[in-house]
């Protein structure tokens, strides 16, 4: 009875020891619990004569009140305490300076071939697509090119191996854009076979190409853009025309010169080999071949289901990466694949 003020004053310093909330329970026990100090002491009050009871009773109900005010203020301390630790462990130090976005760029020569489908799509041109993996039959065959042809060796064919690793020879990695002619021919012939007089076929292909090739000035994966323009009345004219204005705009120059060069190619004929050279600056007076070029073979124009009695065509393919080195002045095509930013970004 006389030591309840010690009784509180041990329960708070119990308290004070417990350091985290599970121990902080423990000692509750040792008062309040079933077995506690103050429960014993509450459940003796039964044995004393009632006046005595009485007082008792106040004195050991305010002694548990002070406890558990004890009690729950270390329970909040602690609580406190651990969603201080919580907070400091987490914290996210906003005063270090961010790690920053870096900006993609535009390769240079996707921004030619970008720039070529603008120019192109501005005359009426659409922009057509075909596979990597070609077949001979589209890559050779369907474009003039006879077997055993010395023109089928003039590329240095990458070809495909089989399960058994045996060399197809019926799929290979084209070697131009020029199979995007007679799929392109072929598709259209085939939505508009309603009509007498099919609409002019005017469309471009860029993409990738491959050839065994490699130095300065060839990779062998190089790219490609094909024009085909097909219709009634399409003419070596006509070709000159838009190749050459093509070229002025792209070079932005009216100082270029434009020479079509006399060549073979066996699904051309005639064919040509289309040259520029610049009037000014670095390179002037040098031509460089930028270009194949020439009107559609009676053959190809049958292959892609055109008749050649009612249709004539130009095609022409030329050599974006090439048009990209002379746009900017660099002297070795490897630099465009190598992936130096110290190279790509000064084109951003
Ligand atoms: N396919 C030819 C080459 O790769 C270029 C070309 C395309 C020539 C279209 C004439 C017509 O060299």
């Amino acid at each position: 009875m006389y030591d309840l003020d010690q009784l509180v004053a041990q329960a708070t310093a119990e308290f004070s020891a417990a350091t985290e909330l599970a121990r902080l329970e423990d000692a509750k026990a040792g008062y309040l619990g079933k077995d506690g100090s103050l429960t014993a002491l509450l459940k003796g009050l039964g044995k004393l004569p009632a006046e005595e009871r009485k007082i008792a009773g106040a004195a050991i109900n305010a002694a548990k009140v002070q406890v558990e005010t004890a009690l729950a203020a270390r329970r909040d301390a602690l609580k406190n305490a651990q969603l201080e630790a919580q907070l400091a462990a987490e914290a996210l130090d906003i005063t270090l300076p961010g790690r920053g976005q870096s900006r993609g760029g535009i390769h240079p020569v996707m921004r030619t071939l970008d720039r070529i489908e603008q120019l192109f799509r501005s005359i009426g041109f659409e922009v057509a697509d075909g596979p990597e993996i070609e077949t001979d039959w589209h890559n050779f065959t369907a474009l003039n090119t006879p077997e055993n042809h010395p023109a089928r060796s003039m590329h240095d064919t990458f070809y495909l191996l089989d399960e058994t690793g045996k060399v197809r020879e019926d799929v290979l990695l084209r070697t131009h854009t020029s199979p995007v002619q007679i799929r392109s021919m072929l598709a259209h012939v085939e939505k508009y076979k309603h009509l007498d007089t099919m609409p002019e076929i005017r469309v471009i292909c860029p993409g990738r190409v491959y050839r065994v090739d490699s130095d300065a000035t060839h990779s062998p994966m190089f790219h490609q853009v094909e024009g085909l323009w097909v219709g009634e009345n399409v003419s070596f004219a006509d070709l000159k025309g838009v190749v050459a204005d093509f070229l002025r705009r792209f070079f932005e120059s009216d100082d270029l010169k434009v020479r079509f060069r006399p060549s073979f190619f066996p699904f051309t004929e005639p064919s040509a080999e289309i040259d520029v050279a610049f009037m000014s600056g670095p390179m002037e007076g040098r031509w460089l071949e930028i270009a194949g070029c020439g009107m559609v073979h009676p053959n190809v124009l049958r292959f892609g289901g055109v008749a050649p009695e009612k249709y004539t065509g130009f095609a022409f393919g030329m050599g974006p990466d090439r048009l990209t080195m002379l746009r900017y002045g660099i002297n070795d095509l490897r630099l465009f694949f190598d992936g130096d930013l110290r190279f790509l970004s000064q084109f951003q």
